[in-house]
């Protein structure tokens, strides 16, 4: 018997990298899942990518979150397939990258990042409480993939920290005004987590990245799931607001081994 036998859940951006590793973890767990990425090419390569996984028995369908009647249409099909949803998990983020230093970026560009990450975020976290929480018996369950980047900013990425940071206090918000209701809302903050983007990194910065962290190494996707998975489980259900990191105890550092005095 799995822990979310039954229970249906959406994963935005579930079409690449984490996302990849959550879709896989809630179907091995028993959910029926429904996952989108953000154009055609992208959700069909992602079907692709579980496949190659042996993942099966999820829905795709292209969503691009920051634009509305899209996100309808995804939940049409909810409906239609489902008739009911359980978890919703905001993994989908634009991560800002190539934006330059602050001095120079276009503002344009920020308006991007906060337009998916978090207004992004907080229309379909509206969305599903409206159209399915709210009618079912049994509530449901939110969590939002933020970042340590929250707390602690790295350079050039101006943007998307203040979108996790804004991500932190939404769940915050709604966590207090939908625990009455019976919806919790968490967050998981990762540090590194190992992507296709470390395929093509220089191997020497790789591994000062790795030395940064006090367990000597990024997360897998799977250990970023396995945390969400918990937050979204009846195990956590005393638990709203909370933003729980998981970077192998990046955080809790001053300074690198190597630096350190
Ligand atoms: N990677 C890290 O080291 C790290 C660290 C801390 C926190 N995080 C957070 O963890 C989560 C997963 O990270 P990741 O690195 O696996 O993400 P990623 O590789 O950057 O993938 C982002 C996902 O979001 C989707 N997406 C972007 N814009 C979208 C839109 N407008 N509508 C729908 N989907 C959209 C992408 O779909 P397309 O493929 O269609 O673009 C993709 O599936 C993110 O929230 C990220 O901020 C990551």
């Amino acid at each position: 018997m799995g822990r979310f036998d039954g229970k249906v859940v959406l994963v935005t951006g579930g079409n690449r990298n984490t996302g990849l590793s959550l879709v896989e973890k809630f179907v091995r767990e028993g959910a029926k899942v429904f996952m989108c990425g953000s154009s055609d090419a992208s959700t069909a390569r992602g079907v692709e990518m579980l496949k190659e996984r042996g993942v099966e028995g999820f829905t795709a369908q292209t969503c691009d979150i920051s634009d509305i009647a899209q996100m309808r249409a995804l939940f049409d099909t909810i409906e239609r397939e489902a008739g009911r949803l359980d978890i919703l998990v905001n993994n989908a983020a634009n991560q800002g990258l190539g934006h330059g230093g602050p001095l120079e970026m276009d503002p344009a560009r920020f308006h991007e990042v906060f337009n998916v990450n978090v207004i992004g975020g907080f229309q379909v976290t509206q969305m599903a409480c409206n159209r399915f929480f709210m009618k079912q018996e049994t509530r449901g369950a939110v969590v939002f993939l933020s970042s340590n980047t929250a707390q602690r900013a790295i350079r050039h990425r101006t943007a998307y920290c203040a979108s996790k940071g804004a991500i932190n206090s939404m769940v915050r918000a709604l966590a207090l005004d939908l625990a009455p209701l019976g919806i919790r809302v968490n967050a998981c903050a990762p540090g590194y987590i190992y992507t296709e983007r470390w395929d093509v990194l220089d191997p020497a910065k790789a591994a000062r990245r790795r030395l940064n962290c006090p367990l000597r190494r990024e997360a897998s996707g799977m250990d970023i799931a396995n945390v969400v998975a918990f937050l979204a489980s009846s195990d956590a259900g005393n638990m709203t607001g909370e933003v729980v990191t998981c970077d192998a105890g990046c955080s809790c550092q001053h300074m690198p081994e190597d630096v350190d005095v």
